[in-house]
């Protein structure tokens, strides 16, 4: 029988509550398609900090290392913000991603018929918006030297870098032009060509990717600027989505937005030989712990690990019962509506493990 050494990081604010519906489901599904995990739980992030005084203490990253894939709910929080540079629970999640070496982050944005008319863009705009963004993640401006502050008074700056390099770039289109294979054949490279250097050798390089290597996928290029306004035009001409690390951040969240809510929105951070699984939602303390969090996100970043794991039909079976489930007309708070059938974070992770079960 397979087993698959799993580390858990549930983190802070709803990070553990929506990894409790991650693990019940990932539990029942095991057995009953046969494979079997080890799980071990540890903590990062704040309670990291509260426990360790480190947001990713080294032990816990050399478990991370040695698993077949790591699951992670949120990190971050007001209790931790006072807190400066390496000891803030955000550059845990930072060295674990660099540590692990996910250069790729997929972020995979589509909007079921069922939530189109939740979505802040009107229905017919919404409505058939299939998109996957896949941002660089261990690169650019997040990482790039030097970064720091200088000087005093109102001569004090502060600064960082984004620099990139060819094969940074090469690796993570590569990966881009791979899933519009998969997919409907188009990619948008995304950058600022039009004014920041970097960017231009990130046009160059992506085009060279292209004609050497995938010369039948479509490739275009468009400033960052324009792909947040186009994100809001008209959704549906993307295919996948390609750019670095800090316009990726911001357009995956605005593109997550678009199904009504980003609890629905999961994350596959891949390239080195562990993977690293989390919702693009952060740990929203505002609403941490009254069962009020969408479990979704959480969900199909669990359907995701699967499917890098190769157990496509598990994960297959979690994207189908979301779908269901939402079909019914069963929401948590973040989507409530009108005549809809509103419930808590564990009753939405129970009817979709359910629904699950029944599909296998
Ligand atoms: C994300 C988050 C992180 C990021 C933060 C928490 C460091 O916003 O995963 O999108 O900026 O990458
Ligand atoms: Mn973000």
């Amino acid at each position: 029988m397979k087993t698959y050494k799993l580390v858990i990081l549930p983190g802070d604010g709803i990070g553990p509550e929506v990894m409790d519906q991650a693990v019940r489901l990932l539990s029942q599904v095991s057995s009953k398609e046969g494979f079997n995990l080890e799980l071990t739980t540890e903590s990062a992030g704040g309670v990291a900090i509260d426990q360790y005084g480190h947001p990713l203490p080294d032990e816990i990253l050399e478990r991370c290392k040695k698993a077949h894939a790591v699951l992670l709910g949120a990190v971050g929080g007001p209790k931790w913000d006072h807190l400066t540079g390496e000891l803030r629970p955000e550059s845990g999640l930072l060295k674990l991603r660099k540590s692990l070496g996910v250069f790729a982050n997929l972020r995979p944005v589509s909007i079921p018929d069922s939530l189109a008319e939740a979505s802040p863009l009107r229905t017919e705009i919404a409505q058939g918006t299939d998109l996957l963004v896949v941002r660089e993640l261990t690169g650019g401006i997040y990482f790039g030297e030097p970064k720091g502050r200088a000087g005093t008074g109102v001569s004090e700056e502060g600064y960082n870098t984004m620099r990139y390099t060819a094969e940074e770039i090469e690796r993570v289109t590569r990966i881009a032009f791979e899933w519009a294979k998969k997919r409907r054949g188009e990619v948008t490279s995304v950058d600022k060509a039009n004014v920041l250097v970097v960017s231009q050798l990130w046009r160059d390089i992506t085009t060279k990717v292209h004609r050497e290597e995938f010369p039948h996928i479509k490739l275009s290029h468009m400033y960052v600027d324009n792909v947040a306004m186009q994100l809001v035009l008209n959704p549906k001409q993307f295919d996948v989505i390609v750019t670095g690390n800090l316009f990726g951040d911001i357009l995956s969240d605005a593109a997550a937005t678009l199904g009504g809510s980003l609890g629905l929105l999961p994350s596959a951070s891949v390239g080195g030989p562990v993977g690293l699984f989390e919702p693009v939602h952060g740990s929203a303390p505002d609403i941490a712990g009254e069962g009020k969090a969408n479990p979704i996100a959480m969900i199909l970043s669990v359907s995701m690990m699967l499917d890098h794991l190769g157990e496509s039909k598990a994960a297959q079976a979690i994207r189908t019962s979301v779908q269901e489930i939402l079909a019914t007309g069963v929401r948590t708070g973040d989507l409530r509506r009108e005549g809809l059938q509103h419930v808590n974070t564990s009753k939405m992770g129970g009817l979709i493990c359910e629904r699950t079960l029944a599909l296998l």
